[in-house]
Parts: structure tokens; C-alpha cells; sequence
């Protein structure tokens, strides 16, 4: 092993370790993804050697067995993953090639279509550096990582190499009821420099009805999380980027995630915008999407607006989220088209922390009351009962 990957080694088991202690070290976690960007990743070495578990209630140890030869897969837990039950299949995952599959698509294209389980995809710690594809006659498909921040699927499609913001994504999903679980999905495509053109990245794109994600991590800086189409439902999840980085026209509930900006830092006192959290695509009346995020927390750097009317009827709320002061005091953008303000819906209900006073807030932008927010606090805005499971 070379020092830069015994070194890649002990990260992702810091990082593994912080993973697994309880919630509330959170904080210091989230201190040390300033370390996961998108640069960290592209100066990574392409394999990672040894798969470190910190599951270590599956781990065997073994102390006296002192083998002169150690194989890659000594180290893999005998009892990972769990087998099939009688409603699910699972296949298995490794990059080092110590179970069925060495990339996440061979599993994937292994699924047999209208296959009446579900299929679970379980995915060893470490980084695919791979574009995955889920077609939309593969539906009830789950990835199930082992923490955001030690399993990842990692590619760097932009706008200008995929043809097309929407086929940039390091992931597409077009089925239904697609879920992932304890997962990052990530583009390390160049931060975007200002004026660039052609160079929205993004991380997944999700355009199958009925998705829900448990514990995922999204990077990127522009266009990170495309939530395209159908109703979606993220938990737990960490969302990273720059312009525009939560965006499509689905309807979505985010429940406790962690927004982060990474734009530029701005110097204070200036007046330059140089991100925004959401570009809902909404395009009419008829159409029933929105964006609701609950319990949330928008942090990290620039000076952003909470979103932008990319189409007339955008519809965007947040409640009881702790903003920064890195929201600009007017909140939100029309697109520069007046038009707009008369069907667009942004509203803030409950909000606390700097970035979260509604005094200078653009005109169209509502403070909701209790009975206009509540459509929008709970899952029931994107019809749970039909369709989503519990965790576990
Ligand atoms: C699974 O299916 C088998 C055969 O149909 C049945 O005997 C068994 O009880 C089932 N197990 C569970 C947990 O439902
Ligand atoms: C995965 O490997 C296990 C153990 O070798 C085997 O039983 C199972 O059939 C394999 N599954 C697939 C989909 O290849
Ligand atoms: C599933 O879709 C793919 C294209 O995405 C197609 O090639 C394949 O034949 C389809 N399979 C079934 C069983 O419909
Ligand atoms: C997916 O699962 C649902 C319920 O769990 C089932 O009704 C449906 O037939 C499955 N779809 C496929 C294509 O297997
Ligand atoms: C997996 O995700 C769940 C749900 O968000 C979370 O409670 C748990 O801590 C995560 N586990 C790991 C190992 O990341
Ligand atoms: C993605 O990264 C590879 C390896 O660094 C590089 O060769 C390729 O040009 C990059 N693709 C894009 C679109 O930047
Ligand atoms: C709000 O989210 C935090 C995590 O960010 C969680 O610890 C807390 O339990 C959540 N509160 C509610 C009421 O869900
Ligand atoms: C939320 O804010 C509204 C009005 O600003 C207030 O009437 C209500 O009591 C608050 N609800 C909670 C649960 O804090
Ligand atoms: C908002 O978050 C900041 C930073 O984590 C924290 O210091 C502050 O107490 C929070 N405010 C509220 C009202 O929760
Ligand atoms: C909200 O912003 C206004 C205008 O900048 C300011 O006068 C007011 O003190 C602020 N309120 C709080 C609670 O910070
Ligand atoms: C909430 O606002 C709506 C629209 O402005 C209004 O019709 C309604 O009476 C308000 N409800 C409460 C409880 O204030
Ligand atoms: C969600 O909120 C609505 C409106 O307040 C309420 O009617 C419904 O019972 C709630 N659903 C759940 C699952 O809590």
C-alpha cells in the first residue's frame, strides 16, 4: 500500500467512526466534510484498497489466525450482506470484488425487470467512480450504502460533456419507487468559475415517481440534486451546492437536512448574489409539484437567495428551518420577470436564525399563517399513505 492510500485509508475510517457515534456529533461531522468536496474526491486515487467496515458488530476477528498471505477480502465481513427474505433479493457490491458485483450498473443490469420483490443493492463502503444508470422498467430497487460519508458513487458529467444539464447526472433514476439509503451521490465536475457556461453538474437526477432517500449526501456546486419528477421524500439527508442546487419540478418533502452553500464567500457589507438553494420548475396551475422543507438547516458560505422562479408557478416553503446570514435580506427571485410574482408560492412559516428575517423580504414572498402552512407540514403532501415505507 502506498502512504497516499494508507492515508485515504485512515480518512474514511475518521470519518466511519464519526458516522457511526450518535447524532449529535453531527457538528464536528459536518467540520470534517469540509474535507469531502468535490476536490478531495477528484485528488483521490481511483481504487480503494481496503474496505474498512465500522460495523464492527459484523466484524470477525480473529486473532491467532496469523496468514502469510492476507487476501483484499479477509477483512469482509462473512455475514454481509443479509440474505434474501421472502420480499426482498439482495445483491452485493464491492469495489474490490469480494462479493457478486464490483460496480453499482452490473448490479443494476442484473435486475431483472418486473421483478415482483424488491431488489436491494447493497453497497460496500468506498467510492464508485462510475455513471449509474436505473432504467425505468427497474423499479422497486434500493441502494443501500453504509454511511454518506464512507460509501459514495462518484462521476463528473456537466452540461457541456453529457449534452445537456438533465444526462449530467453521476446518477439517473427513471424508475418508481427507487430508495436509497446511508448513500452519497456526487459530481466532481470543476466548480463552475463566474460566467462559465455549460458547466451545471449534476449529482443525481431523480425522474421515477414514489423515491425516497434515508441518510443520502448530494454534492455538488451547480444543479447538485435535480429533483425532476414524482413524488419524492428525503430524511437525514446532506445537500451540497452552489447555484440552483436543489431544482426540477418534482414534489418533494425534505425533512431534517442539512443545506450547505459553498459559493464563494463574500466580503461584508457587499451586495452580490452568487447562489441559490432552489430553482423549482413549476410551469402551471395545473401541475401539482412543490418543494416543502421541514426542520431543516440552511448553512455554509456566499450570499444566497432560498430560490429562484425558474418556471411562472414555483412553488417553494420552508418551516421551522434555522437559516444563516448567508441568506440575502430580499429572500427570493422572480427571474427577473415581474410577471411571475402574481403565481409564484414562497413562503417561510416558523423559520429561526439570521438568515431567516422576513422584513425585507421581496413582496411576493409570504410569511404563512398556521392554516396556509399546514399542506405543507407533513407527509402528507406527497400522498404518503400511498406509497411510503418506514425505514426499515
Ligand atoms: C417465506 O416463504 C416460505 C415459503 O412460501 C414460508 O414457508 C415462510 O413462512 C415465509 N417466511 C416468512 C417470514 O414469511
Ligand atoms: C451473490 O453471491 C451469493 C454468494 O456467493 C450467491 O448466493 C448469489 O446467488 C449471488 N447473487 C447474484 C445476483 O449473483
Ligand atoms: C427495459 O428497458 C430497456 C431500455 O431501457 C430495454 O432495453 C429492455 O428490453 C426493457 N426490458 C423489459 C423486460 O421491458
Ligand atoms: C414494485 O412493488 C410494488 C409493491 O411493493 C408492486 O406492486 C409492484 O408490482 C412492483 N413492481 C415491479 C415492476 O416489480
Ligand atoms: C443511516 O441513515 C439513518 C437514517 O437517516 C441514520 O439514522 C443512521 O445514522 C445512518 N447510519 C450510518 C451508518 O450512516
Ligand atoms: C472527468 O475526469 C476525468 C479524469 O480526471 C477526465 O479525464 C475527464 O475529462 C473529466 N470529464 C469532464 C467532463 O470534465
Ligand atoms: C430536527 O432535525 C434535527 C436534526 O437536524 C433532529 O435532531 C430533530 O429531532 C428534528 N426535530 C424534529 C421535531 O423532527
Ligand atoms: C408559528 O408561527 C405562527 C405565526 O407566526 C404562530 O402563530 C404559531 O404559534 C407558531 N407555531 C409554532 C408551532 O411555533
Ligand atoms: C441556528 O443554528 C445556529 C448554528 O448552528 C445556532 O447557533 C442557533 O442557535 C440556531 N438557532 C435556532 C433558533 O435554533
Ligand atoms: C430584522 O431586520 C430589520 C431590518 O434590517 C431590523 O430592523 C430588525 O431589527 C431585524 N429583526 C431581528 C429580530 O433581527
Ligand atoms: C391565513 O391567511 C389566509 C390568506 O391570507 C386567510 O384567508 C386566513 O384567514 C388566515 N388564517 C388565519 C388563521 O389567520
Ligand atoms: C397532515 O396535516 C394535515 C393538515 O394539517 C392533517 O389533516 C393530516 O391528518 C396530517 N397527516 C399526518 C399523517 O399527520
Amino acid at each position: 500500500m502506498s502512504p497516499k492510500v494508507i492515508c485515504v485509508s485512515i480518512f474514511f475510517a475518521i470519518i466511519a467512526t464519526l458516522a457511526s457515534t450518535n447524532f449529535f456529533t453531527q457538528q464536528l461531522f459536518l467540520k470534517n466534510l469540509a474535507f469531502f468536496t468535490p476536490q478531495t474526491f477528484s485528488s483521490l486515487p481511483l481504487i480503494i484498497p481496503i474496505p474498512i467496515s465500522h460495523n464492527h458488530h459484523h466484524r470477525r476477528h480473529h486473532p491467532d489466525e496469523k496468514k502469510t498471505t492476507k487476501s483484499i477480502c479477509d477483512d469482509f465481513p462473512s455475514d454481509f450482506p443479509p440474505p434474501d427474505t421472502n420480499t426482498t433479493s439482495v445483491f452485493c457490491v464491492d469495489s474490490n470484488g469480494c462479493c457478486n458485483f464490483t460496480t453499482v450498473q452490473a448490479a443494476v443490469d442484473a435486475v431483472g425487470a418486473l421483478n415482483p420483490k424488491r431488489t436491494v443493492i447493497w453497497i460496500n463502503n468506498g467510492i464508485y467512480f462510475e455513471k449509474v444508470m436505473v432504467p425505468r422498467n427497474k423499479s422497486n430497487i434500493t441502494f443501500q450504502g453504509q454511511g454518506y460519508t464512507s460509501t459514495a458513487i462518484v462521476w463528473n458529467d456537466t452540461a457541456n460533456s453529457a449534452h445537456g444539464t438533465f444526462y449530467s447526472g453521476s446518477v439517473q433514476v427513471f424508475a418508481p419507487n427507487f430508495i436509497a439509503k446511508n448513500i452519497s451521490f456526487m459530481n466532481v465536475a470543476p466548480i463552475p468559475g463566474p460566467g462559465a457556461v455549460g458547466a451545471q453538474a449534476v449529482a443525481i437526477r431523480i425522474s421515477g415517481d414514489s423515491a425516497a432517500f434515508w441518510g443520502c449526501g448530494f454534492f455538488g456546486a451547480q444543479d447538485t440534486l435535480h429533483d425532476d419528477r414524482g413524488r419524492h421524500y428525503f430524511k437525514d439527508c446532506y445537500i451540497q451546492g452552489s447555484i440552483d442546487f436543489i431544482f426540477g419540478n418534482a414534489k418533494s418533502f425534505y425533512e431534517n437536512c442539512h443545506i450547505t452553500s459553498i459559493a464563494s464567500p463574500v466580503a461584508a457589507g457587499a451586495r452580490v448574489i452568487n447562489g441559490v438553494v432552489t430553482a423549482h420548475g413549476r410551469a402551471s396551475k395545473d401541475e401539482n409539484s412543490g418543494f416543502a422543507f421541514i426542520n431543516c438547516t440552511i448553512g455554509g458560505t456566499g450570499r444566497i437567495w432560498l430560490g429562484r422562479a425558474w418556471r411562472p408557478f414555483s412553488t417553494v416553503v420552508f418551516s421551522f428551518t434555522n437559516m444563516s446570514d448567508i441568506i440575502a435580506p430580499e429572500g427570493w427571485n422572480d427571474f427577473n420577470d415581474p410577471t411571475r410574482d402574481q403565481t409564484i408560492f414562497y413562503g417561510e412559516y416558523n423559520c429561526s436564525g439570521d438568515g431567516a428575517n422576513t422584513t425585507l423580504r421581496a413582496p411576493y414572498a409570504q410569511r404563512l399563517n398556521d392554516t396556509q402552512a399546514s399542506p405543507f407540514l407533513n407527509v402528507t403532501f406527497i400522498d404518503a399513505d400511498q406509497w411510503l415505507q418506514s425505514y426499515n
